[in-house]
């Protein structure tokens, strides 16, 4: 983490990547605490695209009403591959500096955060960093601004299926994302009683999946549901299902849950998270910090240097990965 010497006058606040449910509550958590503060605060839009178009809009205490229950993000968002050059990182600069910003509030995930890392190695500007991802694959915080609500949705989704498994004797493979990490997956598996999950971090094979299919089978179970994190590859869930096909003749529906996830109202947890962390990170600019990430560790806020967020893996926990082994028998 680095320290930045000024009286903060005007702060920049943006949504960057994936939206995730709960963004709008951080961004209302940022607004209020700093302008409670005396702190004025512009909203930047799209993330590093409006920094670098200027896209740029005033907020103030009375455009935060009625954001906290919303899904998506008031400032929309979007990823910059741009941002990858050095000299739109400085246009981008000017352009914070131009329009009288002391310091930026990045809303976003681990790609979002080496822009704002970058913007204080090149150029000397501060930004603190707010975990809003559904992905919840960040180092240094517990969880993520989004994953809660996402978890929440491809659940619901699953109780359905089950209903549906249930009455046909089928067997399901359920496609959740999370990019290259398996948290949605595991925690979905748990919660669904699923009886084999597909994540990155724990790779099982269609081999080992028929084994448990046909174990189960043998105890008396006539469906199944098998959850798969896209990981690299959304629709593999096609794949598998064509593989446990081939190998064993089974036939597996498969449901994509995909981008129906990332919506909708934020839940209780993820507007508590958003509502701390938003406060937080402004609080933390107002004691100078920068360049590092606020989170949440064993129940308590904290803040975290990007050195020790940003290409940072966070691991599932194997323990759940054999909790949910052990339950779906
Ligand atoms: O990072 C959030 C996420 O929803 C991932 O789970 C997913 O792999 C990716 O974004 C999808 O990105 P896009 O909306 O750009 O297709």
């Amino acid at each position: 983490m680095r320290h930045f010497k000024t009286e903060l006058k005007k702060i920049g606040v943006y949504t960057s990547g994936g939206d995730a449910p709960g963004m709008n509550a951080a961004i209302r958590a940022v607004v209020r605490t700093a302008i409670t503060h005396n702190i004025e605060v512009t909203g930047i839009l799209q993330g590093y695209c409006g920094l670098i178009e200027k896209e740029f809009m005033p907020l103030d205490l009375r455009s935060m009403a009625n954001i906290i229950q919303r899904g998506g993000t008031m400032l929309k968002t979007g990823r910059a591959p741009e941002f990858h050059k050095a000299e739109v990182r400085a246009k981008a600069v000017a352009n914070a500096r131009a329009e009288g910003l002391d310091a930026m509030v990045c809303i976003g995930g681990d790609g979002s955060f080496t822009g704002a890392h970058l913007l204080w190695k090149e150029h000397q500007f501060p930004v603190i960093g707010v975990p809003g991802t559904i992905d919840n694959d960040i180092a240094g915080t517990d969880s993520t601004i989004g994953f809660d609500t996402a978890v929440n949705i491809a659940l619901e989704a699953i109780d359905r299926i089950r209903d549906t498994a249930a009455s046909h004797d089928r067997l399901f493979i359920v496609e959740v994302m999370g990019r290259d990490s398996g948290f949605i997956a595991t925690d979905v598996g748990i919660a669904g009683g699923a009886e084999e999950i597909f994540i990155p971090e724990n790779p099982v094979t269609p081999d080992q999946a028929i084994e448990r299919i046909k174990a189960g089978m043998s105890r008396g179970k006539k469906s199944s549901i098998l959850i798969a994190a896209e990981g690299h590859k959304p629709g593999r869930a096609y794949d598998l299902a064509e593989q446990i096909r081939k190998k064993a003749g089974f036939d597996a529906k498969v449901c994509i849950l995909g981008h129906v996830q990332r919506g909708g109202s934020p839940t209780a947890a993820d507007r508590i998270l958003a509502s701390r962390l938003g406060s937080a990170a402004v609080e933390a600019l107002r004691q100078g910090q920068c360049d590092a990430m606020v989170g949440v560790y064993q129940g308590n806020v904290v803040t975290v240097p990007f050195d020790n967020v940003i290409g940072h893996k966070k691991h599932v926990k194997d323990e759940l990965v054999q909790l949910l082994r052990t339950l779906s028998v």
